[in-house]
């Protein structure tokens, strides 16, 4: 498998934000193709970077930053795992800052992990540190510890090797990517951690020529 790496605008870019970023990042990608790119912006801006994606063949998957636990009905303000299908692969479960700030809890996350892959969406379950659960067949996990994100502190990708491995001696077939704090810097002695197979970014993702130095840095 090619190292993942997942974009989390979160909440962030407006709709003529997002087409420009995809416009100085999309044709650049096919140079890029040692890694996979997963690009998750917030749900309003879903529909037209999936068409713009769609119609310029560019090489980026999609995901959403996160989806309703329940199926959909009278739910005012909820997005479900339905209405995401076919927009995007992949779906973010468990933030820290949709756990922290928005007060989601463990069985949240697994009922969303649930309705995610029963909709064909492959969940990325994000988890604090090695005693976080996580949902039963769930295969792809990201380490985001908090301390790390958005703080410029990344975690030591010795340590942060440590934690994948500690998560994989309980759950043997997940894949482990790590996120907080990743930047050109940093993000290949992460990806060439044993462990590691895949960064989450969002502060060096946002600015066009940044994300191209981050990938930059992988060649
Ligand atoms: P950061 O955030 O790259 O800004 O540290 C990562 C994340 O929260 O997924």
């Amino acid at each position: 498998m090619r190292p993942l790496i997942i974009v989390n605008w979160k909440c962030n870019k407006t709709t003529q934000d997002s087409l420009e970023w995809l416009q100085k990042v999309g044709p650049r990608l096919e140079s890029y193709s040692k890694v996979e790119v997963v690009l998750c912006p917030s749900f309003v801006l879903l529909p037209v970077v999936a068409q713009t994606v769609r119609s310029a063949g560019y090489p980026l998957r999609l995901g959403a930053q996160t989806v309703s636990s329940i199926e959909g009905g009278a739910y005012t303000g909820e997005v479900s795992a339905i209405m995401l299908k076919g927009m995007v692969d992949y779906v973010l479960i468990g933030h820290s800052e949709r756990r922290d700030v928005f007060g989601e809890t463990d069985q949240q996350v697994d009922q969303k992990a649930q309705i995610a892959a029963k909709y064909g969406l492959m969940p990325v379950v994000l988890v604090q540190g090695e005693q976080t659960p996580i949902p039963e067949g769930v295969k792809l996990v990201a380490y985001e510890p908090v301390f790390a994100i958005g703080t410029g502190k990344a975690d030591t990708p010795d340590n942060a090797n440590k934690v994948a491995q500690a998560v994989k001696n309980k759950r043997p077939n997940v894949i482990i990517l790590y996120g907080g704090s990743v930047n050109p810097d940093n993000i290949k002695l992460f990806l060439d951690q044993p462990h590691i197979s895949g960064t989450v970014v969002a502060t060096a993702s946002l600015v066009p020529q940044n994300f191209l130095e981050l990938l930059d840095a992988l060649r």
